[in-house]
């Protein structure tokens, strides 16, 4: 397959812009992922791709083939664009049997009785689901059904598959087994797919790149390495992983350092952020990232510990400090009320305070 290219890609319901301008290219055999909070316009962008929901402008296309063309007025029916759609809820024929169900889109595609059941098997193997082939969807489990529905979606060897959140039914043991498995299967079948999710976890274990959107605009567009590490702005850094945002302001900047100045007076040198940031400022730090040191010094900040909470594996305090409250995570408990902590410069990233600013 050729690179799926979507162009300035816009969908309208009435007055709300589900998606709003997007444009990327996903390559061939990439598994990109579609990551955002509920109702950023994943599932809308996914649909128009597939041909199930009508854009407003903007270009859809693979290699040369045009999909979609709003200027143009072209929109190649959904049967035709040879997509593999997986769904959230299965979306099984609950009154057809496993190999029924694959059958059914092979039927549309007119293929005779012998190679039908030659893809049926092939695509039963391929999930490990070859045993329960005569069985109705009530007879087998939540992850059985998320198999068999990937199984129907793969049957007619699609050039793009597409997933909609079609983990999320799934208990999280049940989950982190079957990303794995999925991604297993996707990279030895080298088929190009875009996967939607709201949980950054999965989006930063299984994908190539990742497209983080909210409120139908496409935010960030990198390697999962890339977004967590750069995030480009605060809603990206907050939603990815978990940031603290100590709220300050610009003293100065000189070398890639600047230097800021947090509420209480404290003042920090951190890398110098991509938004100028002249008036006020948020420094965005991970807590994991946060250092906790003997007493004062370089870049460190007087905490009063408010709650701490043992994680199993490390502690996690509640602090406030730098005129912000924020979280810090340690591998030894913290004794006392109150205690230095050191932000690492590289660590810690500044964006304009905004809207987005927590
Ligand atoms: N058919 C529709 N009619 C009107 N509004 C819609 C329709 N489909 C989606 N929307 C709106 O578009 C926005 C994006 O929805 P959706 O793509 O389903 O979000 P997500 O999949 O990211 O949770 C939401 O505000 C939603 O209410
Ligand atoms: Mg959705």
């Amino acid at each position: 397959m050729a690179d799926l290219v979507l162009d300035r890609l816009t969908i309208r319901y009435g007055d709300v812009t589900a998606v709003n301008d997007i444009s990327l290219t996903v390559g061939k055999g990439e598994f990109l992922t579609f990551l955002g909070p509920s109702g950023c316009g994943k599932s809308t962008t996914l649909f128009s791709i597939a041909g199930l929901n009508h854009a407003t402008s903007g270009t859809i296309r693979i290699g040369d083939t045009v999909l979609f063309d709003g200027q143009k007025g072209i929109s190649v029916p959904p049967e035709r664009r040879d997509i593999g759609l997986v769904f959230q809820s299965y979306a099984l024929w609950p009154h057809k049997t496993v190999a029924e169900n694959l059958a059914f889109p092979l039927k549309l595609r007119k293929l005779g009785r012998a190679e039908r059941d030659e893809r049926i098997r092939e695509a039963l193997s391929l999930v490990e689901m070859m045993p329960y082939a005569e069985r109705y969807p009530f007879e087998l489990s939540g992850g059985q059904q998320q198999r068999v529905a990937l199984a129907r979606a793969l049957v007619y060897r699609p050039r793009l598959l597409l997933l909609d959140e079609p983990l999320s039914n799934l208990d999280a043991k049940l989950r982190e087994r079957a990303r794995v498995w999925l991604r297993e299967l996707q990279e030895r079948l080298n088929v190009t797919t875009i996967y939607v999710t709201h949980d950054q976890a999965e989006a930063l274990a299984v994908s190539d790149r990742i497209a983080v959107m909210s409120m139908g605009h496409l935010r960030q567009l990198g390697t999962p390495r890339e977004i967590y590490e750069n995030p480009a702005d605060a809603f990206v850094a907050d939603f990815i992983g978990s940031s603290n945002f100590l709220t300050g302001s610009m003293i100065g900047e000189a070398g890639g350092r600047a230097r800021v100045r947090l509420g209480d007076g404290t003042e920090l040198s951190v890398l110098a952020g991509k938004a100028s940031a002249d008036g006020g400022l948020v420094v965005a730090v991970r807590p994991e990232r946060i250092e906790l040191v003997g007493g004062p010094g370089e870049n460190a900040i007087r905490v009063e510990i408010a709650q701490g909470t043992y994680l199993g594996s490390v502690y996690q305090y509640e602090v406030t400090g730098g005129g912000s409250r924020f979280r810090i995570q340690t591998t030894r408990p913290v004794e006392g009320g109150t205690a230095f902590v050191r932000i690492p410069p590289e660590a810690a990233a500044i964006f304009a305070a905004g809207p987005d600013a927590k």
